[in-house]
């Protein structure tokens, strides 16, 4: 399983690029308002810190001026990823894309139907949002089974699962469960994912009972 991570924060995607975990970056347009900065910047930045797919959200909703919007920001590194809404005309832009060679993320996925739409349009991802159908009372795990078994079933979709909106660890587990291909976690959930509290007591005891032996190894 791919771990991206989903902010557009630069010192969280230095810290986190450090681990060694991270395959790749995904930004929207509120984490683009919330960082205060400019997309293009930000976007350079974010590529030349990670090698992965980095996905950069145009905010335009016509097929033209998603196009006019794709053609800047593919323009800013190889690894840019267009994230494209799903939506009659998002999903025209990602098989124009898709056809040109381009790396396509599209977002804002809440059904199976319309995730067979993006394989079919060429997507390289579809971006299935899980908090935000728990947080209305829907199973957003069994939104992305139902994904990854459509897709299974028609090996000529390229289209990688990318569980989007991810609240906590047990969603990165569950979807890992569920052959997800790739996470997109905020970052404070990529940190959680460390932690056990036996591993801390665990290795209190090792240090402690280590540090009466006097050794020391380098
Ligand atoms: O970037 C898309 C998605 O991960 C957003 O998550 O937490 O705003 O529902 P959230």
């Amino acid at each position: 399983m791919k771990f991206f991570v989903d902010t557009a924060e630069i010192a969280d995607i230095k810290a986190l690029a450090e681990t060694g975990l991270l395959d790749g970056v995904t930004t929207n347009p509120s984490l683009i308002a919330k960082s205060g900065r400019k997309i293009l910047d930000v976007i350079a930045e974010i590529c030349a810190i990670v090698p992965g797919p980095v996905s950069a959200e145009v905010a335009a909703t016509e097929y033209d001026a998603i196009m006019r919007e794709a053609a800047v920001l593919r323009e800013i590194a190889h690894n840019v990823t267009i994230k494209v809404p799903l939506t009659p005309d998002g999903l025209r832009a990602c098989r124009t894309l898709a056809n040109e060679g381009v790396m396509v993320n599209v977002t804002l996925c809440f059904s199976a139907a319309q995730a067979l739409l993006a394989a079919k349009a060429g997507a390289a991802f579809i971006s299935p949002f899980v908090g935000r159908l728990d947080d209305i009372g829907q199973d957003g795990m069994e939104l992305i089974s139902d994904i990854v078994t459509i897709y299974n079933n028609y090996p000529n979709f390229r289209t990688e699962v990318l569980v989007a909106s991810i609240r906590h660890p047990i969603h990165v587990v569950q979807a890992a469960k569920l052959g997800a291909h790739v996470a997109t976690l905020p970052p404070n959930v990529l940190r959680m994912l460390y932690n056990h509290p036996l591993t801390d007591k665990g290795l209190a005891a090792f240090l402690a009972d280590w540090s009466k032996t006097g050794q020391t190894i380098a």
